[in-house]
């Protein structure tokens, strides 16, 4: 039975159920509800001497986030479970070990379940109910013996009771509201027959699959780095770090005490809590949404309890607390950093403590946007941006190992993707595989470089990790993208093109000038302006090579040579257009902006005895902007190493280093923990856009790939994808003396450290056996075929 069936098995007997609800209250301010069933285990009876040995489960998944008790003990650590996926197509299941919570005897299973991804506010526009109108859930508790056939103990049914919670509001965006004084055995409001779900999504049985991205955990704690008190019973929290999760808070209090927690990003001047930068901005109303964020408990006057909500998550460096009935001191509370579990396998260090705390802002930027899926942001939208992914996840790859984590959503977005090959701007996407409604969100499916995600994120894995099967059952999804965007170039010209030049040149066919870009996206000093109008063709054609030349290798990839062959002629002639139209012959481009000659570069769109010329109208570019970089979301992780390859390593380091705004340590200048979506995030006149999203941290890979020096091989041997063959090229610079970095990969652990003495370079590599480096030296020297082992090199260091 394949793992898939055993679940479907072991859930038969259970009906979805759903919480006694007649009045559903209004988005954000509904309450978590209680279901809770009882059964009898005879346990240590002579004719159940048999489930000696058995194991006891429970198979549970719900519509919405669902937290399970067994005897009132709380089963596992895994948080905000079911996790989040496109659920109308694929809905985890967990299997949870309960045998040591058993008793003899009745024994119950409790529920708190609220409105969680499924029926709760997120999103471009907090919209609720994207996947239902009401909660569910599903579980059985059996006995699986080592041998033979599982015995059902309990299973959801019309017989369990239904009630509301404790837990009286929750909502992923808007917070959580506990009143301590309703939980336990006295809570008013009496028990209610749970209600049969009739949602029809449920009667698709063929969505469970057992949990395949990795759990949420609470990772770790931070305690406050202070507290201050800015106003009358207002006492603000600064947690030193911008994270994703939740506080725990002691000292609640005499009975009735309601203490509000609100949780943001910023300070005013006058210290109080700002929350103007992370407020939801509807490009389609234009209208500003609440920030949301806030938790309230009020107490029972019971000592020892304390205050966590777990059905709500935020992003957050500062706490406001008021209400609170006495002054709250360091021990009094602590923020609980909540993420997916990745295991760690980059590190990066350099003699320049600068570069560390780069790595470091880079790094928890991604973990505060690593929660079930990889996010834009974890307070403002808390959405699966395709565009912000493909954009990182080369950078992912080398800090944590995101196989599962990223193929879950890969699987995802293929199951949300239009019958067209659109792909929506955010996966999982509440509206499935077809239009949302939202003339807004329908309109930006298919932007190139955000709906790219579909080719380059599976590639990006593949390169990494080396999962021919994770390839091979992405490459449907790959194909219909392009062909697509292919399609798109050959049916329509842009209209402002179609009335310069009436006449249609043969290479526009292969120009993708029409349909909505986001373009470039946030470059410095240029708000989000979503136009339909605007002709983002240099973009979008440029990225339909890429596509279509990735395609073609990764259908050589599976063994598939005429597709290859098929994509690889596509690709070439997009190639050929987007000069024919943008390059002129003096080699500059027709819109002059780094990101365009970025892309130039790094997407293998010029040919080679041009690219040196090109590369030097970039680095000439961005000299003139007074050595400032001006590329925005989709081009700045390319940035520095496309400089550094171009013969421009030394202003690929001064931009590295460079300390104004827009740079990335000018960021860390102004207080930054996290990445910030905009360039000029915090400046003296206030707090623009979120101060947590990681695409601007893909600049983080430069520090492997180049400072350090530890590269995937561009084009592999088959069976030597995932590090098989790496590329040892530090490129030292920048003043540094020293840096060293290790990935842990398939094959074992990498490394590459430098130090820089006395005028001499040494690099120590360290090669897993098996693998096969080729170095290459700052003097320009290489030495190929370098196998398993700690090797040692020593060349006259450069000038620098
Ligand atoms: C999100 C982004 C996203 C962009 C374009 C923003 O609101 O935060 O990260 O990629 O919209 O869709």
């Amino acid at each position: 039975m394949s793992t898939a069936d055993a679940l479907t098995a072991a859930l038969a007997s259970a009906q979805w159920i759903s919480p006694y609800e007649p009045v559903p209250h209004p988005a954000g301010q509904r309450p978590a509800h209680e279901l809770a069933g009882r059964f009898h285990w005879d346990g240590a009876a002579p004719e159940t001497g048999a489930d000696a040995g058995a194991e006891a489960v429970v198979y549970a998944t719900a519509h919405g986030v669902y937290e399970l008790f067994v005897n009132g003990v709380r089963v596992g650590d895994e948080e905000l479970s079911p996790g989040f996926s496109s659920y109308r197509s694929r809905l985890q299941v967990q299997r949870w070990e309960i045998t040591a919570l058993l008793q003899p005897g009745e024994n119950s299973v409790t529920v708190l379940l609220s409105d969680g991804w499924f029926r709760g506010r997120h999103g471009f526009v907090r919209r609720a109910d994207g996947f239902g109108t009401d909660t569910a859930f599903l579980a059985a508790v059996l006995l699986e013996p080592s041998t033979g056939a599982a015995r059902p103990l309990l299973a959801t049914g019309a017989h369990w009771e239904s009630r509301p919670s404790h837990i009286t509001r929750a909502d992923l965006m808007d917070g959580q509201r506990i009143d301590l004084r309703l939980e336990g055995p006295d809570a008013p409001g009496r028990p209610q027959g749970a209600v049969l779900s009739t949602d029809p999504l449920c009667d698709d049985r063929t969505r469970l699959v057992p949990a395949e991205a990795p759990a949420v955990r609470r990772i770790q704690e931070l305690s406050p780095t202070q507290i201050s008190t800015p106003g009358e019973g207002i006492t603000v929290v600064d947690f030193g770090q911008n994270i994703n999760g939740w506080v725990r808070l002691h000292e609640l209090g005499p009975a009735g005490t309601r203490t509000v927690l609100r949780h943001g990003e910023a300070l005013d001047d006058a210290g109080l809590l700002l929350v103007e930068n992370i407020r939801a901005f509807d490009f389609a109303t234009r209208a500003v949404l609440p920030a949301g964020q806030v938790d309230e408990v009020i107490s029972a006057g019971r000592a020892g309890d304390m205050f966590e909500p777990r059905h709500t998550t935020h992003g957050f460096r500062y706490v406001q607390i008021e209400g609170a009935a006495g002054p709250i001191g360091m021990g009094d509370i602590l923020a609980i950093v909540v993420h997916s579990e990745l295991a760690r396998t980059g590190t990066f260090t350099a003699s320049d403590p600068l570069l560390n705390t780069l790595h470091d802002v880079v790094d928890w930027s991604f973990r505060g946007n690593a929660c079930a899926v990889p996010t834009d942001c974890p307070q403002r939208e808390r959405s699966g941006f395709t565009g912000d992914w493909q954009v990182f996840a080369d950078t992912a790859a080398l800090l944590y190992d995101v196989a599962a984590f990223s193929e879950s959503w890969s699987t995802d977005l293929a199951a949300d993707q239009w019958a067209d090959g659109r792909v929506p701007t955010v996966v999982p996407n509440p509206a499935g595989n077809r239009p949302s409604g939202s003339a807004f969100e329908d309109m930006a499916a298919g932007s190139a470089g955000w709906g790219d995600a579909a080719v380059l994120v599976p590639w990006s894995m593949w390169r990494a990790y080396g999962d021919r099967v994770a390839l091979a059952r992405a490459l449907p999804s790959m194909r219909v993208w392009v062909e697509y965007a292919a399609r798109s170039a050959a049916a329509g010209r842009h209209p402002d093109r179609a009335a310069e030049r009436p006449l249609e040149r043969p290479h526009e066919r292969y120009l993708w000038d029409t349909g909505f870009h986001f373009g470039e996206w946030l470059e410095p000093d240029t708000p989000p302006a979503p136009d339909p109008t605007v002709d983002h063709g240099i973009v979008a054609t440029a990225f339909l090579h890429r596509s279509a030349h990735t395609l073609a290798l990764a259908e050589a990839a599976v063994g598939r040579p005429a597709d290859a062959e098929h994509y690889s002629r596509l690709a070439e002639n997009v190639r050929a257009a987007w000069c024919a139209e943008y390059l002129a012959a003096d080699n500059t481009l027709s819109e002059e902006s780094q990101g365009h000659y970025v892309r130039a570069l790094a997407f293998g769109l010029v040919p080679e005895e041009r690219r040196q010329a090109v590369a030097d109208r970039l680095a000439a570019l961005i000299r003139e902007n007074g050595t400032r970089l001006g590329t925005g979301f989709l081009a700045t992780g390319l940035l520095l190493p496309t400089l550094a390859d171009a013969g421009h390593l030394d202003l690929a380091y001064e931009l590295l280093f460079a300390r104004d705004i827009p740079s990335w340590l000018g960021m860390i200048d102004h207080g930054a923990t996290t990445m910030w979506e905009w360039w000029d995030g915090v400046t003296p006149s206030g707090v623009r856009g979120s101060l947590n999203h990681y695409s601007k941290g893909a600049v983080a890979s430069f520090l492997y790939t180049h400072v350090a020096g530890i590269r995937l091989a561009e084009n592999p041997e088959p069976g030597a994808e995932a590090y098989g063959t790496v590329v040892i090229a530090p490129q030292p610079g920048g003043g540094l003396s020293s840096a060293a970095a290790s990935v842990h990969t398939r094959r074992g652990t990498i490394g590459a450290e430098w130090r820089i003495e006395g005028g001499t370079f040494r690099l120590t590599a360290t090669i897993p056996a098996g693998v096969t480096a080729e170095v290459r030296l700052p003097d320009g020297s290489r030495v190929s075929g370098v196998g398993g082992g700690t090797h040692s090199y020593t060349v006259a260091a450069a000038g620098r």
